[in-house]
């Protein structure tokens, strides 16, 4: 059962940098209502973050409306790439709205064709074709739609199964939640697909095996022959962990799936415009997928999403059989636009490249300190420290929790511990974060696994 955070104000140490303010209680007494009001009318399961009423957000600092203000590794959930309200994006958003075309369906628009040309210039071929799509799970639905149609048709019907990843996060709709690693997340849907299979992901920590040799036998051990698979998905790196698999074990998944006619689906969702260093996550492979899935991060703000692939495969579909009511919506395509440029003339991936190298740095010295840290992942801004039980091959989740939890009282903002056994205290700034508030906010995390773990010793002692 997942945490839940309590409505009750706690009294905790008052904070005032020039980055980080924290003035009130938290909660803070007087968003109660709110919070109240959430809790009648949502369901229980939207229960899940911090309980900080957000007011407003800009660059890398989110804003409540009592005067307390966070140093974000949030970026909301790793949409903000560009940072949060960034000027640019809401002139653009505007103009859009303005010139009252808010919505055009799949009819063609400027706006739509400006942005599937942008879109392809960005990619290597041959991920020259774009679908428009409006959130990650619905792309991820795509490409797998796309996989099991290539495959029939290269394959025969027996070509259909969908191999991804352990604890791979994929979306929450019936398809991507297949495709998901993640088995307590799948139990609502009974009846599973048996074409949707998981091997190990090779991350050389929960799964010491890295290599291609170990992927072939999972296979095998699980009935499945080469000439059936359709597709292999996988995240570019583990949204749980932020681990990536290594490089060589990439090029053989490539080699493997051009030698049998599988498509290689890569899930930008999380990683792409420029998360990890470099603009899409598949480039530390140096290898190109047959699709990729974006989403997030795409417009910093407003939903949309989208597929990326070889024309061959993008046009499998004749004539209005792949159509979404809000594809390319117009204002979305504003904001996609406005970001990407940000993105690209602010020379974002690198920017997070530099300051991602500080941000590993410190984490690996924290690390040093605490045998608890199992293992830190991620490239660029994207980190994922996992916490582990002390001499024990287990996750903590109770030490993640805390360790947010403080980080919270102290003025970083984050989302709730993610991955195996909720034990991985994900940090995803926007990737405009400066280096003194890269500083400050480890220092706030150290001091966090400090306090937290002290509390445990004194108990322990
Ligand atoms: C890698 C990945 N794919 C797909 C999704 C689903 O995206 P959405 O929540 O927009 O449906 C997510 C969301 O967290 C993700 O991280």
């Amino acid at each position: 059962m997942a945490h839940e955070f309590a409505l009750t104000p706690r009294a905790v140490p008052r904070i005032e940098t020039s980055l980080r303010r924290i003035v009130t209680d938290l909660p803070v007494p007087e968003s109660l209502p709110i919070l109240e009001r959430l809790y009648r009318y949502e369901p229980v399961a939207m229960r899940g973050q911090p309980p900080i009423v957000w007011d407003h957000a800009e660059g890398f600092q989110v804003h409540d409306k009592y005067g307390n203000c966070w140093i974000d590794w949030s970026s909301g959930v790793l949409i903000t790439n560009a940072g949060h309200g960034r000027q640019e994006i809401v002139d653009a958003i505007t103009r859009q709205a303005s010139s009252h075309l808010l919505t055009n369906y799949c009819f063609p628009s400027e706006i739509r064709a400006r942005l599937v040309e942008r879109l392809s210039s960005l990619m290597p071929e041959p991920l020259k074709k774009i679908f428009l799509l409006t959130t990650g799970s619905e792309a991820v639905e795509c490409a797998i739609k796309l996989c099991r149609t290539h495959g029939v048709k290269v394959g025969g019907r027996g070509k259909h199964i969908i191999v991804s990843f352990v604890d791979a996060f994929h979306g929450r709709t019936l398809g991507s939640q297949q495709a998901g690693g993640i088995p307590s997340l799948k139990e609502w849907i009974v009846n599973l697909d048996h074409g949707f299979i998981q091997v190990p992901f090779p991350d050389g920590f929960r799964n010491p095996d890295t290599s291609f040799d170990g992927f072939m036998r999972r296979l095998t051990e699980q009935g499945v022959e080469s000439q059936n698979v359709a597709g292999v998905i996988l995240e570019t790196y583990q949204g749980g962990s932020a681990a990536f698999a290594p490089v060589e074990f990439m090029h053989s998944l490539r080699q493997w799936c051009n030698g049998h006619k599988v498509l290689l689906v890569c899930d930008e969702v999380q990683a792409g415009f420029g998360r990890t260093g470099t603009m899409f996550g598949f480039e530390h492979y140096g290898i190109v997928p047959d699709l990729a899935t974006f989403g997030k991060g795409i417009t910093s703000s407003l939903p949309l999403a989208a597929v990326a692939g070889r024309p061959d495969v993008m046009d499998l579909h004749g004539v209005n059989t792949m159509t979404s009511t809000h594809t390319g919506n117009a204002v979305c395509c504003a904001a996609a636009l406005a970001s990407i440029d940000i993105v690209v003339n602010e020379n974002l991936p690198e920017r997070a490249r530099q300051t991602g190298a500080l941000l590993h740095q410190r984490l690996n010295e924290i690390k040093a300190k605490h045998p608890q840290i199992g293992a830190v992942f991620g490239k660029g801004l994207v980190a994922g420290v996992c916490c582990m039980h002390h001499g024990a091959n287990e996750p903590d989740g109770d030490l993640a929790w805390e360790i947010v939890n403080l980080c919270l009282e102290k003025g970083v903002l984050m989302f709730t511990p993610v991955g195996f056994g909720g034990g991985t205290v994900k940090i995803a700034p926007p990737l405009v974060i400066s280096e003194e508030a890269i500083l400050e906010s480890t220092a706030v995390l150290d001091e966090a696994f400090e306090q937290a773990l002290s509390v445990r010793h004194a108990f322990a002692g």
